[in-house]
């Protein structure tokens, strides 16, 4: 038996396997039924020296082991190592960019809205979207049949006392009744109206606005004129300033259109104020004595002014938004077309 040449042989064929598979097939090459090894160990019944014979197939054997063992974990050490490299994550790589939510524009207007509006001690109040005739009409001066209605393409629901709220001045009529002409009010309701209009850029059947309603002692236009001044400067700059035009509505006496010079040329006419200097923002006015009579208030004994103003409106001018249906159609994208001025 030519141990040395064995013992070189198998440590040369060991130690040039490249995979587990190479070193399970060397393996059987040398233990396996017909193996080196095996057919050694056969041959020590026709050994001369079986004590001798044996020693030296120790040694082979124990040769073999060694080497099969040392490789082995060689391998498995490089099979680790492998799959360590390949399931290494680089946390150097930028970050999946996620979309980032924000508040929408036009409940930011509202809240903004709401908060001047806090600030002065007002509460912000509710009212139902679907709506009794009474308050959203009869209440407020504008009986079946009056021209006044007209304006007010309305959605009724069932028969002609139940509809949509065409604007949120029912909810004065709700706030006095519930009041019980006895305290002051002062309240601003943001809220969802609608009209039979025909859906355009600047039109929409379903739209917010914001009403306001303050009753008190001896409340005059200059009130009305001072609170909007306000609102106007904190929702579109201190240097914002502010006018009346006379109108018409049937719950208010005088009633006034209230415009902001233009926040875009500072009133030198653009076309975003079509060239006069002005935007209009919402209606107003004070209080018709009917309407506080009808609504528990002696208009003896109590005054009050009334605004409303149109939420897209605002929200349109201030984030310069084009078309009124942006904000009810879910498109995402549109949000990246226009410009936001803060968040
Ligand atoms: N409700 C009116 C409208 O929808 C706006 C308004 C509210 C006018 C309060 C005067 C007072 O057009």
């Amino acid at each position: 038996m030519e141990k040395d040449i064995i013992i070189k042989e198998l440590s040369e064929k060991i130690n040039n396997v490249k995979s587990i598979q190479e070193l399970n097939d060397v393996k059987v090459e040398y233990t396996g039924k017909k193996g080196i090894i095996t057919e050694l160990q056969n041959g020590i019944k026709d050994a001369v020296d079986k004590k001798e014979y044996g020693m030296t197939l120790n040694e082979i054997k124990n040769a073999f082991n060694d080497a099969f063992n040392k490789k082995q974990e060689e391998l498995n050490n490089l099979e680790i190592n492998k799959k360590l490299e390949s399931e290494k994550i680089d946390i150097t790589l930028p970050a999946t960019e996620l979309p980032v939510g924000a508040p929408s524009i036009l409940e930011k207007v509202i809240e903004d809205f709401e908060d001047v509006f806090m600030s002065m001690g007002y509460d912000v109040v509710d009212g139902p979207e679907l709506e009794e005739d009474r308050f959203n009409f009869e209440l407020l001066g504008l009986p079946k049949g009056h021209p006044a209605r007209d304006a007010q393409d309305t959605f009724y629901v069932k028969g002609d006392e139940l509809l949509m709220r065409s604007h949120t001045s029912p909810v004065q009529a709700r706030t006095m009744l519930a009041k019980g002409g006895k305290e002051p009010v002062r309240i601003i309701c943001p809220g969802k109206a609608y009209r039979r209009d025909d859906d355009d850029a600047t039109h929409s059947h379903q739209f917010t606005q914001i009403e306001g309603l303050l009753v008190d002692k001896d409340i005059s236009l200059a009130n009305l004129k001072a609170t909007f001044d306000v609102i106007a400067k904190k929702l579109f700059g201190e240097e914002r300033e502010t006018r009346f035009r006379p109108s018409f509505y049937p719950f208010t006496e005088p009633s006034v259109e209230m415009d902001i010079s233009c926040f875009n040329c500072g009133g030198k006419g653009c076309p975003i104020c079509k060239g006069t200097g002005w935007i209009t923002v919402g209606g107003a006015g004070i209080v018709h004595h009917n309407v506080l009579d009808n609504c528990g208030y002696d208009s003896n004994k109590w005054t009050g002014f009334a605004f409303g103003f149109g939420a897209e409106r605002l929200a349109m001018l201030k984030y310069g938004i084009t078309d009124i249906r942006t904000f009810y159609t879910n498109d995402l994208r549109i949000k990246d077309t226009f410009e936001r001025k803060d968040v």
